[in-house]
Parts: structure tokens; C-alpha cells; sequence
């Protein structure tokens, strides 16, 4: 399977990115499928248009926790997505063949209007366009699995409907109908119970350390009958157990804490303190790897100029047979 995959660098990965799609991209490149993950810096645009000063920053950062968490540039292709231009040409030429009514008609574009009202002009022609340059970032490495989260399901969707239009339109069979490839796990809940959100100040950082980690989960809401360890529980009604589930809890560990849990033979501070020791196990050698970076000048810029190359050629390659199949001169 070609695999592609991007993520906007918004500069707050957290450990909820890195169960729900991180995690799940290094194993896809490690089953030895051919993967593509990316920056999608040109999306940032798409909304936080006004907002650019820390953008190229925040690009370099981003490719630098892909190679941290495992992305490998020798079994992927990592590359920035403005430096691959070919994207803007498919886009273009997606936006002729897609219904204005069709994009308004995307969940996420009513959605994000509504959240984002007050604070940004989003009444642009890119705001409407994002999903179709979200189609050519897929389409344009001709991949058929993209790992997203269930908000992005109808951006597939929408460049499944795309591929048909065009290999319709044009008489071809050049794109194929990508799938999505849903991660199986839930969402992790911030460290107050709410939705994980920068908004919120409840996010736990990929890029952390153990004295900060252990600060952010031991005051973690548990199940609100605790309140001291004579009370018994229920595990399956606390956050810290779908923590518990995401970083590495081993069976006996598992059993320790239901039964101490249910029982209330455990303490919650116990408890969260072999999740911390697990997280510890989990994050060390990433943390390791960030700090081995910071310390290689140029390091992650020779990813993405490899990256970039590797990507190009793809992108110039499918952008021929689109020319042609338009019948266009150039
Ligand atoms: N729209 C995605 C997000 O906001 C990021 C993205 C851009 C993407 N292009 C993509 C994801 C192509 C998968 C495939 O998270
Ligand atoms: Fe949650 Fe663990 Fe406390 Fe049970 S013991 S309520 S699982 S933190």
C-alpha cells in the first residue's frame, strides 16, 4: 500500500497526537508499506493566515518530532508541503472540477466557521479550498490509505469523490480512490477530564521531561468516588486508566490496578505513579532523540531538503500525466 499522511504545524503536538496518529504512522512505515507524511504548512494559511511569524519555525520543529517519535527518512518520505509547489498546480486544477456548494457542505467547514468566529476572517476562497488541496496532497502521490482521525473522515471522502470527477472528466484512470484508515485510539482526555486542547492549558507535550510529566498527571481528575483509598472504584470511569491502556500497561500491572482499584486496596497517587514510570519507559528515548537533535545544526534541514527531493519527483511525475490528461500545452 502507498500510505500518505500530514499534520498542520501548529507547534502543541501532545502525547494524544502521538497515541491517535504518531504512533500508528511509524508502525504503518515499520509493516514496510510506502509511507509519505508531511508538513502541511500551506493549511496553516487556510485559517491562520494573519498568524505566520513562528510558521517556518514550527515546520522545522515538526519534522523534527516525526524523526524523534520513529518516522525514518530511509523508510519514509518526510518533506514540507511549501516546498513541493506541484501541490498548489493539482489544487488548482481540483478547485475547477469541485462544486462550491459541495465544499460548503463539508462538516468540518461548518464547523471550524463556527469556532473560529470572531477571531479570524475565515470568509476566504482558501478556507472553502482547504479539503480540495487536502485532496491533491493525497492524490498527488497517488496513495490509497490515509491514517486520520474520525474529523477527518470527509476530507477522504471528498477526495474519493474528487479522484472519480477527474478520471471521469478526463477520460482516465490515473487517481485511485483512497482509503481512510481510522486509528483505533479513543481520544485522551486533558489532565482536568476535559477535551485535550492548547485552549484549555491541559495538554501534556511530546517534547517533555520527567519532572514536568510527573507534575501534569499526579494532580489528574480519577473517578470522582475516590476520595481517599479506603473508597473503592471504578477504572473504567477514569481518565488515568485510558492513560494507563495507551502507554504500555502491562497484564499484571493491569490486574494490580483493577483489583486495588475495585477493591480500594490502591491509592490513586500509586497508581498514576506506574503510569508515569511507564510513560517514563515510552517517551525517554524520544525525549533523548529531541535533545540529540537540538545538538546536530542542519540535521533536520538535510531531512527536509532529502525529503522534499524524494517528494518532488513523485509530485512531478503524476503532474505530467495530469497535464496530459487535461491537455493542457504545458
Ligand atoms: N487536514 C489535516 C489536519 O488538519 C492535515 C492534512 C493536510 C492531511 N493534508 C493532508 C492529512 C493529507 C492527511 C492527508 O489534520
Ligand atoms: Fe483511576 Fe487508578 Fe485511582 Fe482507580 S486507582 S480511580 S484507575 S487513578
Amino acid at each position: 500500500m502507498r500510505i500518505l499522511s500530514g499534520s498542520r504545524p501548529t507547534g502543541h503536538l501532545h502525547i494524544g497526537n502521538y497515541v491517535g496518529a504518531l504512533q500508528n504512522w511509524v508502525k504503518l512505515q515499520n509493516e514496510g508499506h510506502e509511507t509519505c507524511f508531511f508538513v502541511a504548512d500551506w493549511h496553516v494559511l487556510t485559517t491562520a493566515y494573519d498568524k505566520t511569524e513562528e510558521l517556518a519555525a514550527l515546520s522545522k520543529e515538526l519534522v523534527k518530532i516525526f524523526v524523534a517519535v520513529g518516522l525514518d527518512p530511509d523508510k519514509s518520505i518526510l518533506f514540507v508541503q511549501s516546498g513541493v509547489k506541484e501541490h498548489a498546480e493539482l489544487c488548482l486544477i481540483f478547485s475547477m472540477i469541485t462544486s462550491v456548494p459541495r465544499l460548503e457542505r463539508v462538516p468540518t467547514h461548518k464547523e471550524m466557521k463556527e469556532q473560529l468566529q470572531g477571531a479570524t476572517d475565515i470568509n476566504t476562497s482558501g478556507f472553502l479550498l482547504y479539503p480540495v488541496l487536502q485532496a491533491a496532497d493525497i492524490l498527488m502521490y497517488l496513495a490509497d490509505g490515509v491514517p486520520v482521525g474520525e474529523d477527518q473522515l470527509s476530507h477522504v471522502e471528498l477526495t474519493r469523490e474528487i479522484a472519480r470527477r477527474f478520471n471521469y472528466i478526463y477520460g482516465c484512470e490515473l487517481f485511485p480512490e483512497p482509503q481512510s484508515l481510522l486509528s483505533k485510539f479513543p481520544k485522551l482526555l486533558g489532565s482536568d477530564g476535559r477535551k485535550m486542547s492548547k485552549s484549555y492549558g491541559n495538554i501534556i507535550l511530546i517534547d517533555n521531561n520527567e519532572k514536568h510529566l510527573t507534575e501534569q498527571i499526579l494532580p489528574m481528575i480519577t473517578d470522582p468516588a475516590r476520595k481517599r483509598k479506603t473508597d473503592p472504584g471504578n477504572p473504567e470511569i477514569c481518565p488515568v486508566w485510558d492513560y494507563h491502556k495507551a502507554f504500555g500497561v502491562t497484564e499484571e500491572q493491569k490486574e494490580m490496578i483493577t483489583d486495588g482499584c475495585v477493591g480500594a486496596k490502591i491509592g490513586c497517587i500509586e497508581c498514576k505513579r506506574i503510569l508515569i514510570r511507564n510513560m517514563v519507559t515510552i517517551f525517554e528515548p524520544i525525549w533523548d532523540k529531541i535533545r540529540l537533535i537540538d545538538q546536530s545544526p542542519g540535521y533536520i534541514d538535510q531531512i527536509i531538503f532529502d525529503g522534499n527531493d524524494k517528494a518532488r519527483r513523485i509530485a512531478q511525475a503524476t503532474m505530467e500525466k495530469v497535464r496530459s490528461a487535461v491537455n493542457l500545452l504545458f
